[in-house]
């Protein structure tokens, strides 16, 4: 398949206006805009395109629960906050190709009725800041940004926000109210952003891969996007590799490509590091439960990946060799989550704390077997009971760990240490060089 959403992202100036525009770029809005907003839905809809930033929910069907008959101003959020884990593909586009980010958030302006988008960035994006920002300067002289819109009468602005670094400010409803200047925590939902988002308005919040891939499926059709990848995983994606493969980064493939592929192929990971035993991979970020060697010949697609029991998630794909311990990868994921928590929902606030004392006694040789049956019920405690997807999130490393390799768990009660020689807990915190 040629590349869709990264073709250009190694050349050097392929990130700038005046390169996008020689390769096509703004004619998809030029088309758009000759549409009514409800052809655009309704061909996003045909298309299929789901939701790149976790879920993978419908875009087209997202759009049209907009309510576009409200009398208030409705709103583009782009989510860009990109914390989760081993999730770095929202960067790459939009340092490296901007434009093609701001043709996406103009079309679903054009769809959801909207004259204002907001970039929401994550707070140590600097750079990417300063890139995207220079592009708009540039796109809003050319008069694809502002009013009248290549003199059609649209008027539509993209701000730039950069967040403070939170990992909950991704979350849909937090990221609204860090926008309104308020502590980046989540909502009760309902009611969804659709019908009050920002500022109690109709908002629509989509993943920056998302809508990067409108402006394609407006130039070459649904039916082109959706025959791109698997039933109802169609489009090209973006997968993060990292952890313990040879060549981490990040690759463009159709939904077609299995999990070994991406891991093994040598257009993508090229196998495990020094040659080593595969132990585990968490496919979808750090938040989805753990696939084991055998289970890597299905398709690397929404509905591929939750049929071997995990989920695809942003695609950022966690590849661990048989130096890496469970115990203490667990315990590594359980820092970040306890850290990042809002604070908000009891359970996930406490719970994390637990969870990760629990886990550094026993990755320390000071655990007792019933810790392990703690760690359980902490983390049952915490899945399904928060505000937002963040509890389920920090309860997963630990269920998944402990289902899948309690017996590593046990040794290090029964030895009082890690199982693993100092060697190899040397090596599994050793990362390939990029
Ligand atoms: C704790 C948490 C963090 C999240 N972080 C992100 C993020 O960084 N980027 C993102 O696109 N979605 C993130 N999400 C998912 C968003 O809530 C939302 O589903 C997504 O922006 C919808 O966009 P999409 O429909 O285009 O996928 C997060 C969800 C949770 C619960």
């Amino acid at each position: 398949m040629d590349l869709i959403l990264t073709p250009h992202v190694k050349t050097p100036n392929g990130f700038t206006l005046d390169f996008y525009t020689k390769q096509g770029g703004y004619e998809a809005l030029r088309q758009a805009l000759a549409m009514t907003p409800d052809a655009v839905v309704d061909i996003v809809k045909a298309s299929g395109l789901r939701g790149r930033g976790g879920a993978g929910f419908p875009t087209g069907m997202k759009w049209q629960f907009v309510d576009k008959k409200s009398p208030k101003p409705k709103y583009l959020c782009c989510n860009a906050d990109e914390s989760e884990p081993g999730t770095f593909k929202d960067h790459m586009l939009m340092e490296r190709n901007p434009h093609l980010l701001f043709e996406g958030c103009l079309i679903a302006c054009h769809a959801i009725g909207a004259k204002v988008a907001y970039i929401y960035i994550r707070g140590e994006f600097f750079h990417v800041q300063e890139v995207l920002e220079a592009e708009l300067a540039k796109a809003r002289a050319a008069g694809f940004i502002g009013r009248n819109i290549l003199g059609t009468g649209f008027d539509c602005e993209i701000y730039v926000h950069r967040g403070a670094g939170a990992y909950e400010a991704g979350e849909e409803t937090a990221l609204i109210e860090s926008l309104e200047g308020k502590r980046a925590q989540p909502r009760l939902k309902p009611p969804f952003p659709a019908v009050a988002g920002l500022y109690g308005c109709p908002t629509a919040v989509n993943n920056v891969e998302t809508l990067c891939n409108v402006p394609p499926i407006i130039t070459n059709g649904p039916e082109w996007f959706s025959a791109l990848g698997p039933e109802k995983n169609g489009g090209p994606k973006l997968y993060c590799l990292s952890g313990h493969v040879k060549n981490p980064g990040t690759y463009e493939a159709p939904m077609h490509v299995t999990m070994r592929e991406l891991i093994y192929d040598p257009q993508y990971g090229g196998g495990i590091r020094g040659d080593r035993k595969l132990k585990a991979v968490i496919p979808g970020g750090s938040s989805v439960p753990i696939l084991l060697p055998h289970q890597l010949d299905i398709p690397a697609s929404f509905d591929g990946v939750a049929s071997a029991g995990s989920l695809l998630g942003s695609a950022g794909i966690i590849v661990m060799d048989e130096t890496t311990c469970m115990v203490w990868a667990a315990e590594n994921l359980l820092y970040f989550y306890k850290h990042e928590s809002c604070g908000k929902c009891t359970p996930c606030r406490e719970g994390g704390a637990w969870l990760h004392n629990l886990l550094g006694r026993i990755e320390r040789g000071e655990g007792q077997m019933k810790d392990i049956d703690l760690l359980l019920s902490v983390a049952n405690n915490i899945m399904g009971k928060t505000l937002c997807a963040f509890g389920d999130a920090a309860a997963t490393p630990v269920l998944t760990t402990v289902q899948l390799f309690r017996e590593e768990y046990e040794a290090h009660v029964r030895l009082g240490r890690c199982t693993l020689s100092a060697d190899w807990r040397a090596a599994s915190r050793t990362l390939a060089a990029h």
